[in-house]
């Protein structure tokens, strides 16, 4: 495997986290679905001796693309080259890359909604056909040649499926749409982390600690380092369920595991405006946070926790996030929510 955009994890959050990625779909824990049906694209392109069709795995951060798209190439036995939107500004840096394939490679993009308008035409031919046009020569003698490219699959990862252009989205021949997990999942995935970080975690501190990780397996891991940091400090090492619930309390995630930036959003809609809808773009600079974190990061839990909903008006606060707050729900407001 090459890594060309971050050859070396040196940040041990990085390190802690490839520790723990699961190497094969049977390590794989949730996404029962999305299991099979990668499962399927897989064999088949076996069967034909052929290079896999182009996926798309979209979903909100943490959720497992990234370990997917090794998963995928695991099982499937083919080399993975690793790059990023953010990294591809311009159409050469894509030629250059593409071109460098071998058969059946398999080239994973991260972020594919932040590469550069010119690349992203390029790769519309190059999944398509298996070509790229490209430039040689400047000014007058400029002149467009077509090269063949070994057949390869492109994976493709997205927090924000929404941004990708429809002739982007329309060449993947499958999507794949990563859903938050279950608690029931969640406490699966630390179980496993528990045993290979050596970690002793009592069942019911397993079930607290995944009902506060938001559904995301990386979250859950990093609360698990966190409860057995306080564990290690404060008793022998053994995860209890009240040591748990009191090393969370200290790292500011609540019962339904809102971290500070969610509590700062719900507080922001229902105490500084008032309960009424509100635009992205004033609700991002009324917390300090880029619109794109909040519209990738924070909302799609709280929708999901039935705590805000979007409105064609904007982003408004649930009675159950008034409850969650500890306020009593604005009455003829929730009563008019119908109409929005
Ligand atoms: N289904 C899963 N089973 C077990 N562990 C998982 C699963 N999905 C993710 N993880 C764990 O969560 C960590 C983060 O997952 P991953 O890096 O794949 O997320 P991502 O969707 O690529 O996130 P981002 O959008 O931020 O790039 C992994 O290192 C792995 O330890
Ligand atoms: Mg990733």
């Amino acid at each position: 495997m090459t890594d060309i955009t971050d050859p070396s994890p040196v940040d041990a959050e990085l390190a802690f986290e490839s520790a723990l990625r699961p190497k094969n779909l049977t390590e794989f824990v949730g996404q029962p679905q999305v299991r099979k049906q990668i499962e399927l694209l897989i064999a088949a392109a076996k069967i034909q001796d052929r290079a896999a069709d182009h996926i798309l795995l979209a979903g909100p951060p943490g959720l497992g693309k990234t370990t997917l798209a090794m998963i995928i190439a695991e099982e499937s036995q083919r080399p993975l080259r690793l790059t990023s939107g953010p990294t591809i500004q311009h159409a050469g840096d894509l030629a250059a890359i593409l071109t460098s394939l071998v058969p059946g490679e398999i080239l994973f993009i991260d972020e594919i909604h932040r590469m550069a308008r010119p690349a992203e035409e390029l790769l519309y031919l190059a999944m398509e056909d298996f070509r790229v046009d490209v430039m040689v020569g400047k000014g007058a003698g400029a002149n467009s040649i077509s090269l063949d490219l070994a057949p390869f699959t492109l994976i493709g990862a997205t927090t924000r499926s929404g941004m990708l252009p429809n002739p982007l989205r329309d060449r993947f021949g499958f999507t794949a749409h990563l859903d938050f997990y279950e608690a029931h999942e969640l406490a699966d995935v630390i179980s496993r982390a528990a045993v290979k970080l050596g970690v002793e975690i009592d069942h019911d501190a397993l079930s607290e600690v995944a009902g506060r990780s938001r559904g995301t397996p990386r979250i859950a891991n990093r609360l698990l380092r966190r409860v057995r940091d306080f564990a290690l400090v404060h008793v022998d090492g053994r995860v209890t369920n009240n040591l748990a619930t009191q090393a969370l309390e200290l790292y500011e995630v609540d019962s339904l595991g809102l971290d500070r930036l969610d509590r700062a959003i719900l507080e922001a809609l229902v105490v500084r405006f008032n309960g009424k809808p509100v635009g992205l773009s004033t609700l991002a600079s009324a917390v300090g946070e880029e619109q794109d974190t909040i519209e990738a990061v924070v909302e799609p839990f709280l929708v999901r926790c039935g705590l805000i909903s979007r409105t064609p008006r904007g982003r408004v606060a649930s009675e159950k996030a008034y409850l969650h707050l500890g306020l009593a729900p604005d009455s003829s407001r929730l009563s008019g929510l119908d109409n929005l």
